[in-house]
């Protein structure tokens, strides 16, 4: 958020940032949602809706699940919320107690941790590097003194983009199981991945495995509608009691123009546009994984999905937030410094994201070619 704001700044003395730093597409909702939109607002009451989101919309997230992995999922199962971030809110709070154990991996997500250590849980991270893509594995969870209350999981991820194989999400799923940890697993960048003839660049859910852990989704990276905030969640069903009290009285429900608005998010005239949008993420992306290097940024985690690149700039730098400062006053290009995703390495890192245009990413690789005079 700071890069943000930096960035807002130097947009408005310049004209000239190309933001390389946000997690977010840079196209609008797909056609269908932005034709319904108009008809919603003049047809319907839109007022509160039931807690956990209109059935219509439920039975639509059920059916994707089912489409998309083959397992059996009812409109029950499914709790609307409030982008994925409510579903994190609602899950952290119906799920642990203050003084739980809860493992994340560093690098991730910073809401994870910053949201569970808010709510008084004691956050154990896994320092996951090159050598587990960067993710966690059954192994690093054998290696705790005891089994955790929790284990969030992001594949892909953000930062690195990296997925965990199908076979250690099945792993880390059973294994939660077995020991009485709640598996949250966080498949929000689903739809967006690349090199799909890779085993382990297929995702996979973790319902296919265990209908005790809890899946997140949400409208906001493949569908494009970040603003609109709507996610959701599958919960094992002794879980909703607990969820349904929160949610009504956190936020009574999701917002209800939203919901009508991503009835018309899963047909196939939205699928054809989102994966224009993915088509655009592979090119620009292999224009990053060849243009880094040419400027002597090699060590890259390897991007299987999401949209970011997560560079090691360790022989550039020991102050990622300075350096991404540097670069944005003197090339006008915004990047995200790894230090909010890894607290130990962070200030090593940067995160490159490339969900905007592709002249974008071209102009941004020339801009830093010529500061860092190649
Ligand atoms: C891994 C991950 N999870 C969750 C979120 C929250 O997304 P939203 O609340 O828009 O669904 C983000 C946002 O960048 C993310 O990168």
């Amino acid at each position: 958020m700071d890069v943000w704001k930096a960035a807002a700044e130097r947009a408005r003395t310049h004209g000239d940032v190309l933001i390389l730093a946000a997690g977010q597409p840079s196209t609008p909702a797909p056609r269908p949602v932005l034709r319904a939109i108009k008809t919603a607002v003049e047809s319907e009451l839109l007022g509160y809706t039931e807690t956990f989101g209109i059935l219509a919309l439920r039975e639509l997230i059920a059916e994707h699940h089912r489409e998309k992995y083959g397992y059996r999922v009812d409109p029950d199962d499914v709790v609307v919320t409030t982008g994925s971030s409510g579903a994190f809110s609602l899950i952290f709070l119906a799920a642990f107690d203050p003084g739980d154990t809860v493992v994340v991996a560093r690098p991730g997500y910073p809401a994870y941790r910053n949201s569970l250590t808010a709510l008084g849980c004691r956050v154990v991270e896994l320092d996951c590097g090159p050598q587990t893509r960067f993710q966690p594995t059954v192994g690093m969870l054998e290696a705790l003194p005891q089994p955790p209350a929790g284990v969030v999981v992001a594949s892909p991820a953000n930062p690195t983009g990296t997925m965990i194989a199908p076979a250690e999400l099945a792993a880390l799923a059973r294994w939660c199981a077995q020991h009485g940890t709640l598996l949250i697993s966080d498949e929000i960048y689903h739809g967006i991945t690349y090199d799909n003839s890779r085993t382990d660049s297929t995702t996979s859910s973790a319902w296919e495995t265990s209908r005790e852990s809890v899946v997140i989704g949400s409208l906001s990276k493949y569908f494009s509608m970040t603003g609109w905030r709507l996610g959701w969640m599958l919960v094992p069903s002794e879980l909703r009691p607990a969820l349904q009290r929160l949610a009504s009285n956190l936020t009574v429900c999701p917002p209800a123009v939203s919901q009508h608005a991503a009835l018309h998010a899963f047909g196939a005239e939205a699928a054809a546009e989102l994966d224009g949008h993915v088509r655009r993420y592979a090119v620009n992306r292999q224009l990053l994984l060849e243009g880094l290097p040419t400027l002597g940024i090699t060590d890259l985690a390897p991007a299987d999905g999401a949209f970011y690149v997560y560079a090691d700039i360790g022989h550039l730098t020991d102050d990622s937030r300075a350096w991404c400062a540097d670069v944005l006053e003197h090339t006008g290009v915004a990047l995200a410094p790894g230090v909010d995703f890894d607290t130990v390495d962070g200030h090593h890192t940067v995160r490159i994201s490339f969900a905007g245009a592709t002249s974008d990413i071209e102009a941004a690789l020339s801009r830093l070619g010529h500061h860092f005079g190649i």
